[in-house]
């Protein structure tokens, strides 16, 4: 949805251009969020020197659109030429139309006038526009757009007046926001507090960092006066320091604020990520302070201090490279992302899956991070994308929760504080986490059942699953009355998967919820309920509303998110992290392999005392340990898909059948279809086959069949039997060496062959092929295939 950027800089000389640069090459980097227009705020020369006013420039379309409009500004503008700005702000936005079209004047930022006297970008809704907007037309404000965004710049300037200007842009942020209703990140800046930003947050991301140049040599650039104009030269990039100095700013600061911390990345690692209700406010001398006003209403902030306010927020750093923001030499982010699996694989289990036992053989060396022999790779190095290093202060924000205690079954409540670890942190593992999920060695020696093949004798240890951010809750987890997945899209088929997993290894009762239908049921919800919220984002709003509802019911909330830092892994109670990267292309694919082994890891350590399950979860843990090598095996198809893509580039619509596991296959082959290659693509339960759906088959309907070699195989080879019966045009996805398929490609199927593994990780191997289907039918239908129509990547807003 929408996106953030801004840029301010301290004394330190920049010309327009490179702040102008700056600002679009950071929109850029938020392009996958979707977005249909974009605008920027710049200082430009007034005439009298020294003398600035706000530029906003803003356009329909894409940013490259907007640089070539901005280009042309530029150039009418001779006042530009030979400017250096010392100290400047400068704020940019790509907006996703909710309230009103796309167009130039509902683009942001938004001004309360022509003067533009505060100028403003958000991202979220400000659910209380209608009521504010004619109070404020009544005071003299004039609407131009549809937005609800528009009240933002007005109300400041309402209260600015109110207060007779004696109020710094911190406090009169701060009573703006007292004011608004919704979910917003709100970058603000204004020609009556030049040089001052101020960032605000509640609800939607927002990040910033910042750095500081060598301070001598910033001295030179920084003769400029606090009000910016520039009497010094720049500073070469040679003279920055390269540690951070966050918390510090001062002359020869520059600063970065982004909804995201990957638009932040090829400026600095070092970044704060906001909180609600905090707001960030830069003074004009380039220091900065955050200040939290959660626990203030709009009456008592007018009389609060707000040296009372500030608060603390400790550093993170990016551990992510710079490569991950990048193509590397593919063409698109999604042919990048599932050519990434491989590693993005290990990478969700590193450290988390421990293989010791000796009749593990280490496979093909192609992934060696997984297989470990008696040894943890500290998963501090990679459990999650920043460092733990602020785990702690957020875990005390959140350690009052209370927690579900299940203890012998009754409904019981404990205070339990949570401790920083098991905030959601892979980060901060430690022997207690190995303990709880290693299954007890001393009370279960090995029986005559442990002598099959691949499990450990007597002596030898038992390979076992670590998830630190769980470890704290496996207990309650266990004793829950049942296990509420609770998702959207991709990330709901995950979910699906899931309950089977779940099923499967650790005999627990599972539902599976879209979290939008579940908030319009409003679906009950115990207190001895474990709800699990699946999302790579982690703040598509409808989940994060369903999460906010089950947390008022007194449910253990767990979450699973790829995004350290996100609203759903700050508002969980505990969770698990992918680790699989940034995930820039709309569609999902990466992410959708690694929440499976995420979840498949959490069923693993969820059945760890069934000793009647042990042999099958070895043989999990060991396919676990092979798939990074499985999935770089099925990326050798890719030559073959581009081949079927030709075949099918022209069907009006493709239909997918699987069923137990693969079901969820079938429907997220049917997502990327329709989303990105842009055909009608339906996946549907092949137990429902003979319920309605055979009625549309005929010669014509391309339908794929997974019918891989799991429990399903026997039945979906009657599917298969009697598709053809009725001429169907047949693509079979089965498993290399699967003899009993053979027989179909004499009968004109086309057969895709993926390699075996056990039945719940089979839906990652088998989407593989079906994700390489769908990139290659939308490039040869000539789509955009990393920003699809009329989608975004994070869907922060709900339908009311
Ligand atoms: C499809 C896709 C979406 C997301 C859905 C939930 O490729 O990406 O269906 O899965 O919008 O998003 P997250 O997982 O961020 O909550």
């Amino acid at each position: 949805m929408c996106g953030i950027f801004g840029y301010a800089n301290y004394g330190v000389g920049q010309p327009i251009q490179a702040i102008l640069d700056t600002l679009f090459d950071g929109l850029q980097r938020l392009e996958y969020r979707g977005y249909d227009s974009a605008g920027v705020c710049v200082d430009a020369p007034a005439g009298e020197p020294g003398a600035r006013c706000p530029l906003v420039i803003k356009h329909q379309g894409k940013i490259s659109d907007l640089r070539v409009r901005a280009a042309e500004v530029l150039e009418e503008n001779t006042l530009f030429a030979g400017e250096l700005y010392s100290t400047h702000v400068g704020i940019g936005h790509t907006r996703w139309a909710t309230h009103g079209p796309p167009n130039a004047t509902n683009s942001h930022p938004h001004v309360n006038g022509p003067d533009g006297e505060f100028v403003v970008v958000h991202n979220g809704i400000i659910t209380n526009h209608a009521t504010l907007k004619p109070f404020l037309a009544k005071n003299g404000a004039v609407f131009v757009s549809d937005t609800d965004t528009e009240v933002v710049p007005h109300l400041c300037e309402y209260l600015w007046k109110k207060r007779g200007g004696k109020v710094s842009l911190g406090q009169l942020a701060m009573e703006v926001c007292s004011r608004l209703e919704g979910a917003y990140a709100l970058l603000i800046r204004s020609a009556r507090y030049p040089n001052e930003l101020v960032a605000c947050k509640q609800g939607s991301p927002l990040v910033y960092g910042l750095k500081r140049r060598d301070p001598a040599a910033a001295n030179g650039a920084t003769n400029g006066d606090a009000t910016g104009r520039d009497q010094g030269g720049a500073v070469s990039s040679a003279s920055r320091l390269s540690a951070s100095l966050l918390g510090a700013g001062g002359a020869g600061t520059e600063f970065w604020l982004a909804s995201d911390s990957a638009a932040l990345l090829t400026h600095t690692r070092d970044v704060v990520v906001l909180e609600d209700g905090d707001l960030l406010h830069v003074d004009a001398y380039g220091r900065p302070h955050v200040f939290n006003s959660l626990a203030m209403t709009s009456r008592t902030l007018a009389k609060a201090d707000m040296a009372d306010l500030e608060v603390k927020r400790e550093g993170r750093k990016i551990e992510a490279e710079v490569e991950s923001i990048m193509k590397g030499g593919y063409d698109h982010y999604m042919q990048k992302e599932i050519h990434e699996q491989p590693k993005t694989l290990a990478d969700t289990m590193r450290g988390r899956v421990v293989l010791d036992g000796k009749p593990f053989k280490p496979v093909k060396s192609s992934a060696p991070d997984v297989i470990f022999s008696g040894h943890f790779i500290d998963p501090c190095e990679s459990a999650s994308l920043f460092s733990g290093s602020n785990i702690a202060a957020a875990s005390g924000a959140e350690g009052g929760f209370e927690l579900p205690s299940r203890i012998g079954g009754k409904k019981a409540r404990a205070k339990e504080p949570t401790p920083a670890g098991a905030l959601f942190s892979g980060a901060l593992l430690g022997a207690a986490a190995a303990a709880t999920a290693a299954p007890d060695k001393a009370a279960a020696p090995a029986s005559a059942g442990f002598m099959e093949e691949g499990i450990p004798a007597a002596g030898e240890s038992e390979p076992f699953i670590k998830l630190g951010g769980l470890s704290d809750h496996v207990e309650g987890i266990l004793r829950c009355r049942r296990i509420v997945f609770i998702a959207c899209g991709t990330s709901y088929h995950a979910c699906l998967v899931a309950r089977k997993t779940l099923e499967e290894f650790a005999a627990m009762p599972v539902v599976v919820e879209l979290a939008g239908d579940f908030m319009d049921r409003e679906a009950p919800v115990f207190r001895d309920d474990t709800c699990v919220f699946v999302s790579q984002s982690g703040e598509t709003a409808d989940t994060l509303r369903a999460l906010e509802y089950a947390k008022a019911k007194g449910a253990l909330c767990v979450g699973i998110t790829n995004t350290v830092g996100s609203a759903i892994s700050n508002a969980t109670h505990c969770g698990v992290h992918l680790n699989a990267g940034f995930e820039i292309g709309v569609a999902s694919t990466k992410a959708y392999t690694s929440q499976i082994v995420a979840l498949t890891m959490m069923a693993l350590l969820l059945g760890a005392d069934s000793r009647a399950k042990m042999p099958k979860r070895i043989a999990a843990m060991r396919a676990l340990a092979r798939l990074p090598d499985d999935a770089r095996e099925v990326l050798e198809l890719d030559a073959s898909m581009h081949k079927l893509a030709e075949q099918l580039k022209d069907a009006q619509s493709l239909i997918f059948f699987g069923r137990g596991y693969n079901f969820s296959t079938a429907l997220e082959a049917a997502l990327k279809v329709k989303e990105v290659a842009l055909i009608h693509s339906e996946g549907i339960n092949a137990g429902e086959m003979k319920h309605g759906p055979l009625a549309l088959v005929d010669e014509n309907l391309p339908i794929v069949v997974i019918a891989t070699q799991d429990a399903m195989h026997r039945k979906m080879e009657s599917v298969i039997q009697q598709l053809l019966a009725r001429s169907a045009k047949l693509v079979i996805l089965c498993n290399t060496g699967d003899d009993a398929m053979t027989q179909f490609e004499g009968r004109g199927c086309t057969l895709i062959r993926v390699p075996r593994t056990v039945d719940a990780l089979q839906p990652i191997i088998n989407i593989i092929p079906l994700q390489l289907l769908s990139y290659h039918l939308t490039t040869l239908r000539g789509f955009n295939v990393d920003q699809p129509r009329n989608l975004a990547k994070s869907v922060t807003v709900t339908e009311d």
